[in-house]
């Protein structure tokens, strides 16, 4: 989707539809308001009839349509809800309720009335960020398998109206890098969502290869036999039993600055997840070709830092394996010997993600000696027990890693919970056979524990982990209880709130 900048105020714009913000109204309160006025009179009144007749009322997800006379055009009032309530994570939904009602119908232009999404609390840049996100976003449709599509809005316009004229610099430049960031949510969304046949360990080392060519990014991909040679045990472990080997893949974005920083961004890509030998239960297993989503989140990251420049420099290291059940499949009491020499009791089969990301973070620890690390995995059912299906589950070593996440979740909306990680997890996780075993004896906090054992890998280097399986994508079931700018499958989670940690990470 397009998104464009316009000095007017959008009541007469050449558009299909025009949106406006309205507030709930209170029980009480009979009078129309004000700010409703431009579009009332653009309408010969009807808006005022429409709100007299309560089809408007300002609640939340609720979207009217009122038409112009002489077929010029739409307007849509979409409800934020109560004005005391309003943030910019309700202007970023409405946004997509708006897009979404006019998906399939007829609209290929529209544009926001700025002005009324701006309220003491939330600023036009805020407010101009959230509509962008909620636009495109909510626009997001994984079309790649349909034969026929019914299309919607392919140019959205922010109108900024006479009181923001003398903001729109910073409002463009806003919009520019807020469309830059959603497009590639939109991207990972899409690489996400590719089933486990077609979305392979290779077949994501040939995307890195691609964003390498496209941005400049250094890519190193290591195969099977590179990965022998390495002694990457977990990686060899878990993809044993599938065809389609495992790749170990590494980006390097130089970063911005002159002596930046060294962050390092590690996930996991297990292209399909069925439990191997400790095979999962059939139903829902499907979704597991979303265990991927870790690893597509810090290729999107990536390609979001090249293209805003951002200071520090990036590593980017994607753990990518295929977790089946065969003859050549590794076993549950197997004992694998990860790239920096830990060795890893396998109990469960199906805890796979922490044994890829052993030699993952073990790797980037040794050879880049980063100055922090953050992983970002679809690593345990228990984070969806624990916090839903919308909020990530945070563990951190280093506080200034983790405020800096949390501020930047603040800005983005993508929800981080921390939680604490102590020495009873660490010894929860330690095996009488190796150094750490991948399940646990007693199952207590499994986040948690899944978090201890990545600790093993990681050192004394400043680390947080997100643990995004509840959050990467929406089946069927959890759609309606999400966001309108979350569509069914992928979400694309994490690529908004680590682009903007290193956005702002140059000012810290
Ligand atoms: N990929 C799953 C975690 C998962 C489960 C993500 C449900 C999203 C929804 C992971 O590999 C897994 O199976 N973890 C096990 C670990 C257990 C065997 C210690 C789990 O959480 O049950
Ligand atoms: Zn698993
Ligand atoms: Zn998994």
């Amino acid at each position: 989707m397009k998104v464009l900048v316009d000095r007017r105020d959008g009541v007469n714009a050449a558009v299909d539809a025009t949106v406006s913000g309205v507030f709930e109204r209170a029980e009480k309160e009979k009078e129309f308001p004000r700010a409703l006025a431009r579009e009332d009179s653009a309408t010969g009144g009807l808006v005022k009839a429409a709100w007299d007749r309560k089809e408007i009322r300002g609640k939340r997800k609720e979207v009217t349509v009122v038409h112009r006379p002489g077929g010029k055009g739409r307007l849509l009032f979409v409800g934020l809800g109560p004005r005391v309530r309003y943030d910019a994570e309700v202007a970023r939904r409405a946004a997509a309720e708006a897009v979404r009602a006019l998906q399939g119908r007829g609209a290929r232009t529209m544009a926001f009335r700025l002005p009324s999404f701006v309220t003491e609390s939330t600023s036009a840049e805020a407010a101009t960020r959230a509509l962008v996100d909620g636009a495109v976003l909510g626009g997001y449709e994984f079309v790649r398998y349909k034969s026929s599509t019914e299309g919607g809005v392919e140019e959205a316009t922010v109108c900024l109206g006479d009181d923001l004229v003398r903001e729109e610099s910073g409002l463009r430049q806003a919009v520019s890098e807020e469309a830059t960031i959603a497009d590639v949510v939109v991207w990972t969304r899409d690489i996400a969502n590719l089933p486990a046949d077609t979305a392979t360990p290779e077949r994501l080392a040939e995307e890195a290869r691609a964003l390498g060519k496209e941005m400049g990014i250094k890519v190193t991909v290591f195969d099977e036999k590179k990965l022998a040679e390495m002694k990457c045990g977990g990686l060899l472990a878990v993809g044993g039993g599938s065809s389609h080997p495992p790749r170990l893949i590494v980006l390097e974005y130089p970063g911005g600055a002159r002596r930046g920083r060294t962050v390092a961004l590690v996930g996991k890509g297990i292209t399909f997840d069925s439990g191997g030998i400790s095979l999962k239960p059939a139903p829902k297993m499907s979704e597991m070709k979303f265990d991927k989503s870790g690893a597509v989140a810090v290729l999107g990251t990536l390609r979001a830092a090249a293209m805003l420049k951002v200071a520090p420099r990036v590593i980017g290291v994607m753990a990518c394996a295929e977790n089946l059940p065969s003859g050549t499949a590794y076993r549950p009491g197997d004992v694998a010997r990860t790239y920096n020499g830990k060795t890893i009791e396998v109990l469960n089969t199906d805890a796979e993600g922490r044994v890829v990301l052993s030699d993952a973070l073990g790797y980037v620890v040794a050879q880049y000696r980063p100055d922090e690390v953050i992983d970002l995995a679809t690593l345990t059912g228990a984070q969806v027990i624990a916090l839903g299906d919308d909020t990530a589950g945070l563990i951190a070593t280093d506080e200034k890693i983790a405020s800096g996440l949390l501020s930047a979740s603040k800005a983005t909306g993508e929800p981080l919970w921390r939680m604490p990680l102590t020495d009873y997890h660490r010894e929860l996780v330690k095996s009488h056979v190796g150094d750490v075993r991948n399940s646990t004896e007693i199952p207590v906090a499994g986040m948690l524990t899944a978090a201890a054992f990545l600790e093993t890998f990681v050192g004394n280097t400043p680390w947080a982990h997100i643990d995004i399986a509840g959050p990467a994508w929406t089946s069927s079931l959890t759609r309606k209880y999400q966001p309108a700018y979350q569509n069914r499958g992928a979400t694309g989670f994490g690529v908004r709130v680590l682009t903007r940690y290193l956005m702002d990470s140059a000012r810290a």
